[in-house]
């Protein structure tokens, strides 16, 4: 009953001038504001315009029907002010966001507009007028805007890569501006793209925790470590410590970590491993290879730190000189080896005391004393970047001591069962002795006492 009236209501009306929103003509855009953050928002706080427009039906007919390629045109009006020019879109998203009358309501920040402007992409745009950085748009969408926690967001942590690649991996546009595409491809491939694309793990930085949000200019080499240290807390503290923390020149973390020599700084690898892995490696090594050599042992459970150090050789000879004159390089090759041969220490104790559990001993102590061999080897990683072998020294004898203390309780726990088994031949032996004197003493009393019935 309701939609009949409703639907006569709508004729009587279309057959005269027709009242039409911005919607009626302009659908999709309309369907896209109102799945949005904006959905609250009305066209006009960023067009402008009037809020209705009167219009025949028939020449409505002709602009709902109008493709892409039709050339239609319509008058909006005086107050319009249209699709906003590129330049012109950081200050139009500003007259809200940058207000913090307007956006303390839904308390939100609002340094959003101020701190663009302080990034290469703020600054080029503002100083050069070149309008092929990113703006506002670019990173959010238009109509299609969503909060970064919700996935379909351009700024959701997993497209982030995504949304600056767009630019970024764009050998044309890089290359107008002398930047490097590959940091796209590098970051990619490094630990914590991985991290974030295989493992959907989003505690991974993208580009934009460590370029920030809206300030995005390089983070700097002398405050890198701020930026790793968001995360890697000891590695940025010990490093901190160490000399080339002082030195100006120096990149910092990703001076070693960057990737080397022909890379963009983006290729951050993994090299060190978990300890169960570890553990796991050795264990399999034995299975092929009972009585391995040290070195065999280096090379399957941990299969070169020097790496990171070997690929960043060349970029260390801006201070450094050749190998065979400084004692630096070869000071640092000392302390990872003692750090290997700790891990190699700590891997072959961990393997002891699985196979001695296996058995009949109880190893539950010695499993819990071995828990500070772990600790003290997750430390020495760090650790290394103070790049002080007294300190590394330290931590070594600390780990090699907890391990000498585990070996030497499994060592009398197996003493201890060497013993019950040899104490137990002499009982073995009374028992059986005294089984055949119980016999014979049954023999004789059976032949004494008991005489066969006649
Ligand atoms: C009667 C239909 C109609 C109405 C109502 C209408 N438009 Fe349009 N609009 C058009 C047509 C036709 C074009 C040009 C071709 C196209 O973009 O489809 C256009 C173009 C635009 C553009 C692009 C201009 C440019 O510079 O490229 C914007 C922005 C726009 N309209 C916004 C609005 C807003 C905001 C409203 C409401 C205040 C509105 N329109 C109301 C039909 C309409
Ligand atoms: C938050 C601000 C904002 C609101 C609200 C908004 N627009 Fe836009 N609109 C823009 C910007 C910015 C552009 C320019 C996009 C570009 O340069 O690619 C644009 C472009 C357009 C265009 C040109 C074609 C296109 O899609 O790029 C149309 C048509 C349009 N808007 C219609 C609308 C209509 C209809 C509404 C209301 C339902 C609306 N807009 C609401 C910011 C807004
Ligand atoms: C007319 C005022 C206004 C304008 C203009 C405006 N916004 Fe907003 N924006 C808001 C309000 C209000 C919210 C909060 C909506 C809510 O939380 O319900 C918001 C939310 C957002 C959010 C989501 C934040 C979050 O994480 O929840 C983003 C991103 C955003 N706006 C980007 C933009 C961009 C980009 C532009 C320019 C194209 C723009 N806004 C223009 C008022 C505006
Ligand atoms: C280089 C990409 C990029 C540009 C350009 C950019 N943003 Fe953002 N913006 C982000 C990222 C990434 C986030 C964090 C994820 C999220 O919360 O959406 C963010 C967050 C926001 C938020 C949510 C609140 C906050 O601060 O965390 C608002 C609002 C916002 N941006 C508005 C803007 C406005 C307005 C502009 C233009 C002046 C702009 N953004 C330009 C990438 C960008
Ligand atoms: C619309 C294209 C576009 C998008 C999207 C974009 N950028 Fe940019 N970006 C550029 C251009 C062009 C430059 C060069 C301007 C300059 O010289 O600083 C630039 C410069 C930079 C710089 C500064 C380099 C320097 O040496 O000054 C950083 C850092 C950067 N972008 C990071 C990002 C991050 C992070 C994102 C994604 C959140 C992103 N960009 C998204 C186009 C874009
Ligand atoms: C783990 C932190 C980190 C991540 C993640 C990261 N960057 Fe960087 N980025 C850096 C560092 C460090 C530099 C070099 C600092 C310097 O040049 O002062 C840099 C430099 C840059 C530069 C300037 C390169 C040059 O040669 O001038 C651009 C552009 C850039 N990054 C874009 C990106 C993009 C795009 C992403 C995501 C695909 C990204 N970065 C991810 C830390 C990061
Ligand atoms: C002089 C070269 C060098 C510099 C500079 C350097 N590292 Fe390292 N880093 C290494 C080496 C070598 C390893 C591998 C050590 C190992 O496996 O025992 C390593 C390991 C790591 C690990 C893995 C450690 C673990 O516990 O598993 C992290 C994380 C790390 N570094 C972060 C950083 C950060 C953050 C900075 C800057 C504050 C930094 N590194 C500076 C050489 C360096
Ligand atoms: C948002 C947090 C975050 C930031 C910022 C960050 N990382 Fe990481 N990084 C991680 C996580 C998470 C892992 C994976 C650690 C793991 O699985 O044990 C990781 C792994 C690593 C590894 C490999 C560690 C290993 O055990 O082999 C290195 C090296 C590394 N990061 C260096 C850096 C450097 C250098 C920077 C700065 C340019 C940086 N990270 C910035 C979170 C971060
Ligand atoms: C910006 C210059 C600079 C760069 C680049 C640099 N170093 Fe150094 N490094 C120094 C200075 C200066 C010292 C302290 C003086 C000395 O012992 O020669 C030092 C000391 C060291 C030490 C400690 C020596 C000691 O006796 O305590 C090691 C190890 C070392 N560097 C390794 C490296 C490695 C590996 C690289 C490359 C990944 C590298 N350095 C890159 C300047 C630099």
């Amino acid at each position: 009953m309701v939609s009949i009236v409703m639907a006569c209501a709508s004729q009587r009306v279309m057959a005269q001038d027709d009242k039409v929103s911005c919607q009626t003509c302009h659908v999709a855009q309309g369907g896209e504001l109102g799945a949005s953050v904006h959905q609250e928002l009305s066209c006009q706080e960023c067009h402008s315009g009037e809020s209705t427009f009167s219009i025949s039906q028939s020449e409505l007919a002709k602009y709902l029907a109008r493709s892409a390629n039709s050339h239609l045109s319509f008058d909006h009006g005086q107050s319009f002010l249209g699709k906003p020019a590129r330049k012109d879109i950081p200050e139009r998203c500003g007259t809200c966001h940058a207000d913090v009358s307007r956006m303390n309501p839904y308390g939100m920040r609002t340094d959003q507009l101020s701190r663009y402007w302080t990034s290469g992409h703020g600054r080029v745009l503002k100083e050069k007028g070149n309008d092929h950085v990113a703006v506002c748009i670019d990173c959010h969408g238009v109509h299609d805007i969503k909060s970064g926690r919700d996935p379909h967001s351009k700024t959701y942590s997993l497209n982030i890569p995504d949304t600056c690649a767009a630019c970024h991996a764009n050998q044309a546009l890089m290359d107008e501006f002398d930047l490097p595409v590959e940091v796209v491809s590098e970051y990619r491939d490094s630990v914590h793209g991985k991290l974030l694309f295989e493992q959907g793990d989003t505690g991974a930085p993208t580009c934009a925790t460590c370029h920030g949000n809206h300030a995005a200019i390089p983070p700097g080499f002398s405050t890198i470590g701020a930026v790793c240290g968001q995360c890697h807390h000891h590695e940025s503290k010990m490093f901190a410590t160490s000399i080339h923390a002082q030195q100006e020149e120096h990149k910092g973390c990703v001076q070693c970590h960057g990737g080397g020599e022909d890379s963009h700084f983006h290729h951050i690898e993994r090299i060190t491993k978990p300890p169960g892995l570890l553990i796991q490696r050795y264990a399999h090594l034995l299975k092929t290879q009972p009585n391995p050599t040290p070195a065999q042992v280096a090379k399957a459970i941990h299969p070169g730190p020097k790496q990171i150090i070997m690929r960043a050789l060349p970029t260390c000879m801006d201070c450094h000189e050749e190998l065979e004159d400084d004692e630096s390089l070869p000071k640092l090759f000392n302390l990872l080896d003692e750090i290997a041969a700790a891990e190699q220490r700590y891997v072959e104790t961990a393997n002891r005391l699985d196979h001695v559990g296996q058995g009949v001993l109880l190893v539950e102590n010695q499993r819990f004393l071995f828990e500070d061999a772990k600790t003290h080897l997750i430390a020495l990683a760090p650790t290394q970047h103070t790049l002080d072998n007294e300190k590394v020294a330290e931590k070594v004898a600390a780990l090699n001591e907890v391990c000498a203390q585990v070996n030497q309780q499994l060592d009398e726990l197996e003493a201890g069962l060497t013993l019950r088994y040899k104490l137990l031949v002499p009982i073995w032996i009374f028992a059986v002795l005294f089984s055949i004197a119980i016999y014979a003493k049954y023999k004789q009393l059976k032949s004494q006492w008991v005489k066969p019935l006649k």
